[in-house]
């Protein structure tokens, strides 16, 4: 892995007395340059990660764009390449591609790749359904069997991804994979954004994560619009 495992104390930089907030660098291909790619990877920038995004046409003008708006030493790439540079791979692109696309990034052994894809159809009656029972995120793991799948950011909208903030109440973001210490790199990340994180298991419980993007876009067909937060019970 291309782990450059530095510690970087951000905040205690940024802030002068605030409590530091310690981040291990990362390289990140976020492939991907629409909503989501285009609200997540500035912002992992932000946290001091090396962002390297992979992009069918990197020449174009709103993925320049995009480069320019993110800090650090950020760069763009076809998809491979950029997979290739990166300890982990966000797959910010759509659930009808989202095999081809990991096929075409070549081996990612090793590798960290987060899903925060919503697959779906549109039944005849307009409502939201799954197209299969198999979750994307179970499908990517059976593709790519020596690098870690980790469901994240599936749940919630890419502008709350831009500001947690927007939102007046806090975030939860569901997790699902095999790889314990890898679902731990993603919660850590999630949390350095502002999000809360619950780990939901492995990779064979995506598909109820997955389903509760579809139960927030059948609410919003009756103009019901909401992120999701889990409240932590205290046990007696
Ligand atoms: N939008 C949201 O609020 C939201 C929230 C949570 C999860 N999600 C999920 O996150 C994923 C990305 O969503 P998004 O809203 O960012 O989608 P989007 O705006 O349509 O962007 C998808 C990006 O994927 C890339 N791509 C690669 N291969 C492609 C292909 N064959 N056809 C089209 N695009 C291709 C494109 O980037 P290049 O042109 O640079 O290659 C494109 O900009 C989806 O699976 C979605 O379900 C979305």
């Amino acid at each position: 892995m291309i782990n450059q495992k530095v510690l970087l104390f951000a905040a205690l930089l940024c802030f002068g007395t605030a409590a530091p907030t310690i981040v291990t660098a990362e390289t990140i291909a976020v492939i991907g340059t629409g909503s989501v790619g285009s609200a997540l990877g500035p912002r992992f920038a932000e946290l001091g990660h090396t962002v390297v995004y992979g992009s069918r046409t990197p020449e174009r003008e709103d993925v320049l764009a995009l480069l320019a708006a993110t800090s650090g030493d950020a760069s763009v790439a076809m998809p491979p390449a950029a997979a290739q540079m990166a300890d982990i791979v966000l797959l910010a692109i759509p659930w009808s591609v989202a095999e081809e696309v990991l096929v075409s990034l070549g081996d990612l052994s090793g590798k960290v790749i987060i899903d925060p894809i919503n697959p779906r159809v549109v039944d005849e009656d307009g409502w939201r359904d799954y197209p299969s029972y198999i979750s994307n995120a179970e499908r990517l793991q059976a593709l790519a069997p020596r690098s870690a799948v980790v469901k994240a950011f599936s749940t919630f909208s890419s502008s709350t991804m831009i500001d947690p903030g927007a939102v007046d109440h806090s975030v939860t973001i569901p997790l699902a994979g095999n790889d314990l210490a890898a679902k731990a790199r993603v919660s850590d990340l999630c949390e350095a954004l502002g999000f809360e994180t619950i780990d939901f298991g492995p990779v064979r419980f995506a598909h109820i994560i997955e389903g509760l993007y579809l139960l927030r876009a059948n609410a919003r067909q009756n103009d019901f619009d909401f992120e999701w937060n889990y409240v932590i019970s205290k046990t007696p």
